[in-house]
């Protein structure tokens, strides 16, 4: 028996829409660039993922949630930074018109050269700023106009003082929110790697400064730990330090978690000590003060904040790839025999089990209609009943679907059904009445 890991993205893009997890944004126009869409599978696993990460930041004492508005304040962006540092440099080829970053050019003669046709003949550089602009209200002038947020880190920051008066929560404590996020990239690519339109879990953890470096470790560590406990492997994770020259312009330390994706390492997650960058700038710019006063010294201050930014559809790319098995064996005519499966963690599953008869005559279906009942109290559970019953596995494993119940002609006398293990295949004969306590006993470790 051979095991094949994803060498190359396509596979699992076609197997994402066949399956039902990522369909292409607006297919039958064509489709618009970049833009993708959650199928009925995709959205479960995305939800699922949300999930775990929501629990794992916000079911502890010092962290609570936030879901601020995607369009804030213009000024906010200004005071953040992202008006003026928000961008990437970019030329134009004057021949055959292809706009592109200046760090794509091709080096040629020591000269920066168009990578499409490599003309010479290129513009200087311009800054392009990648927040999407809008207009609040209908009328489409200077001072309607609005950002929808590049970050959602943004909106932790300004409610800080709202969030700590109201939680009374004293330092440290964190504020942790999910959503969308908006970059006009010059570049996306990768399928849902980068995209212009993202989903975004960040959390603000917010320090008394002179303890910024033992709760940088703490949050470093939980993080990588958060990743390997929804099963992606451990060899295709590591962190990478960002030198003096990468650090954003609000970070005194930062590390990336990075996963090995079948185009390179690349960033899921930033954890970054953002010093008083932020709270600093909005006090300024606000005019409103932001700081903490800490009724044991007695003292007023900015506190510093630890910040861990991962991108859910990023993270949902190397969960899926990292889930990706090819099996091959080894027929006796000599031929191969390939089975494909998602090895998602059981948590993050769209569904837990499926229900296979192995036919619809009307003895079976009963029995496997009230088993689709009653599990489906408690789970998301798939029925299928049309097709060769080793069709149907192979449909449940591409999807990784945990756990197969097949009802057979034996269960209407011996009122138990077969239970098949997507890893292992394994098959176990479980009674009816212990069915669900099998479940929840296995999809609880
Ligand atoms: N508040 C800090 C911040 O936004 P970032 O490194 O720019 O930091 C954090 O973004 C995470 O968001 C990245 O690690 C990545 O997972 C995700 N992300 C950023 N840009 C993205 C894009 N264009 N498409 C998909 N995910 C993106």
């Amino acid at each position: 028996m051979k095991k094949n890991i994803l060498s190359d993205l396509s596979v699992l893009v076609s197997l994402c829409k066949q399956r039902g997890y990522i369909y292409q944004s607006s297919e039958i126009y064509g489709g618009l660039n970049s833009c993708w869409d959650y199928g009925p599978l995709g959205v479960n696993l995305k939800r699922n993922i949300k999930e775990a990460w929501w629990k794992a930041m916000t079911y502890r004492e010092d962290v609570v949630g936030l879901d601020a508005s995607i369009l804030m304040h213009p000024k906010v962006w200004k005071a953040s930074g992202h008006i003026d540092g928000f961008s990437d440099p970019l030329v134009d080829c004057k021949d055959c018109k292809n706009r592109f970053r200046l760090d794509h050019a091709i080096l040629k003669e020591n000269k920066n050269v168009c990578p499409k046709c490599e003309s010479f003949s290129i513009t200087e550089s311009r800054q392009f700023n990648l927040m999407f602009k809008t207009n609040l209200g209908p009328v489409e002038d200077e001072g309607s106009q609005v950002y929808l947020r590049p970050e959602t880190a943004q909106g932790i920051f300004v409610n800080f003082d709202n969030v700590q008066k109201s939680t009374r929560k004293k330092l440290p404590f964190g504020i942790a929110q999910i959503g969308k996020s908006f970059r006009n990239e010059i570049t996306p690519g990768n399928f849902i790697f980068r995209t212009r339109e993202f989903e975004q879990m960040e959390m603000q953890y917010f320090v008394t400064p002179k303890d910024d470096k033992k709760h940088f470790e703490f949050w470093k560590e939980q993080r990588i730990n958060f990743c390997e406990n929804l099963g992606i492997k451990k060899e295709n994770l590591r962190f990478s330090q960002h030198g003096p020259k990468e650090l954003a312009h609000y970070a005194k330390e930062a590390f990336d978690i990075e996963y090995k994706f079948p185009f390179g390492w690349q960033e899921i997650e930033g954890i970054h000590n953002r010093s008083d960058f932020d709270l600093k700038q909005h006090q300024k710019f606000s005019g409103k003060k932001l700081e903490y006063f800490d009724d044991t010294t007695q003292k007023k201050f900015l506190p510093f904040v630890i910040e861990t930014a991962i991108g859910c559809d990023r993270l949902l790319l190397a969960i899926l790839c990292d889930a990706y098995t090819e099996e091959i064996k080894i027929l006796e005519n000599g031929k191969e025999d390939k089975r494909v499966y998602l090895n998602l963690h059981h948590s993050l599953a769209p569904y837990k089990v499926a229900i296979l008869p192995l036919s619809k005559k009307e003895e079976l279906t009963t029995i496997a209609k009230k088993l689709q009942t009653d599990l489906s109290k408690k789970y998301h559970v798939e029925y299928d009943h049309s097709g060769s019953i080793g069709k149907r596995y192979r449909r449940q494993d591409e999807i990784g679907t945990p756990l197969c119940i097949t009802v057979d002609f034996d269960s209407i006398d011996d009122s138990a059904i077969t239970i098949r293990h997507l890893k292992t295949m394994e098959q176990k004969r479980i009674k009816l009445d212990q069915v669900m306590s099998y479940i929840s006993d296995f999809l609880a470790k």
